[in-house]
C-alpha cells in the first residue's frame, strides 16, 4: 500500500492508505475514508465532483499525463487551478506515494 494525504481547511494532513492491488482510484479510496466526494458520473471524467488540488506530488515528483476529458473537464471549473485534477483519473500506484490533495468546492 501507499500512504495518500489529505489537507483540511486548518491545515492538518490526514494519512490514507490505499492498496497497490486493487486498481483503485484516488477518488474511490477518498471515498472509501468517508471524504465527502460525490463523484456523481462514477469515474468517468465528466461531472467534476471528485476535483482534487494536488499540493504535493508523490514520490516520482510526477502525475500522470492528463487525457482530453479530463482537461477539458477542468477547464470548466471555476475553482480550477494549475494543481487541479479530477482523482477518479489518478489511479492509485507506486509513483503516488505520498500524494498530498486537498478536496475542491465542487467535490
Ligand atoms: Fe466524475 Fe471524477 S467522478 S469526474
Amino acid at each position: 500500500a501507499i500512504n495518500i494525504y489529505v489537507e483540511q481547511e486548518n491545515g492538518e494532513r490526514v494519512e490514507l492508505e490505499a492498496p497497490l492491488d486493487m486498481n483503485l482510484s484516488v477518488m474511490e479510496v477518498l471515498k472509501a475514508n468517508e471524504f465527502p466526494i460525490q463523484a456523481v458520473c462514477g469515474g468517468m471524467a465528466i461531472c467534476a465532483t471528485c476535483h482534487v488540488e494536488v499540493l504535493q506530488s508523490g514520490a516520482s515528483g510526477e502525475l500522470p499525463e492528463m487525457n482530453d476529458d479530463e482537461a477539458y473537464m477542468l477547464e470548466t471549473l471555476p475553482h480550477a487551478t494549475d494543481a487541479s485534477r479530477l482523482s477518479c483519473q489518478l489511479r492509485v500506484n507506486p509513483d503516488l506515494d505520498g500524494l498530498v490533495v486537498r478536496i475542491m468546492p465542487e467535490a
